[in-house]
């Protein structure tokens, strides 16, 4: 995606927090059992999209095959930050099956990003079904990790449930928007299913506080 790698250009101190991510999340896996990674965070517009976007775009130039899927099947927002169109998607692949190059959009060298596509008001029986489990399971031997975009873990269940069936969860949060109590709660409903928090992210970190945005494992 030009304009994309156009504004992780402008931001290199940006590009270099992405960076660290992607090395922090190839240590947390050193013994190879993470695949499927998926983003949460407590309350909205913590930063989900923008984090789980950049990170695929740093893990493709690292090399990695990844796949970027909208999970967040209550506000789908990646095909908004590739500049997809999101007619046809995960959705629709779910119902129709059969060829991924027809859903799959391709990037960049080594990324691909399946959108939501129209999403029907039934989008728990999606995020349940078994149909989503053996998608993930066919689609893993094409790739070195799949990441999915899901929506705020207090606010939705639909996260809850996505983590049942992901290795490894990173957390956003919004520095200074959400308060330790609410960071409390959601790893609590996290680990009440077991998730694996391999880390958190943090966003919207103030200029003052020397770097714009930064993370810990
Ligand atoms: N590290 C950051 N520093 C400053 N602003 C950020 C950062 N990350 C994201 N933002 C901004 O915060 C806003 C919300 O980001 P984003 O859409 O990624 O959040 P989200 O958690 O996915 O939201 P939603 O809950 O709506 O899905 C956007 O305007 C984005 O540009
Ligand atoms: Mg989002």
């Amino acid at each position: 995606m030009e304009a994309h790698s156009l504004r992780l250009k402008q931001e290199a101190h940006i590009t270099e927090s992405y960076r660290k991510l992607a090395v922090n999340l190839e240590y947390a896996n050193i013994d190879g059992n993470i695949k499927t990674v998926m983003i949460t965070s407590s309350m909205s517009n913590e930063g989900k999209t923008t984090t789980i976007s950049n990170l695929s775009c740093v893990m493709a130039e690292l090399n990695k095959k990844i796949l970027l899927i909208d999970l967040d099947l209550k506000k789908p927002a990646v095909h908004k930050y590739f500049n997809l169109t999101n007619s046809i998607g995960l959705a629709d692949l779910l119902l129709n099956k059969g060829k991924y190059n027809e859903y799959i959009h391709n990037i960049q060298p080594g990324l691909d990003v399946l959108t939501s596509g129209r999403v029907p008001s039934n989008s728990t029986e999606i995020i349940n079904s078994k149909a989503i489990k053996d998608l993930l399971k066919e689609l893993s031997s094409y790739y070195d990790y799949i990441f999915l975009d899901t929506p705020p873990v207090i606010l939705v269940s639909d996260p809850i449930n996505i983590a049942v069936y992901s290795d490894a969860v990173i957390l956003a949060v919004a520095y200074s928007e959400v308060d330790k109590e609410t960071i409390k709660k959601s790893v609590n409903i996290l680990r009440q299913v077991n998730a694996n928090i391999i880390g958190t992210v943090f966003n919207k970190v103030p200029l003052s506080n020397h770097n714009k945005h930064y993370y810990y494992y």
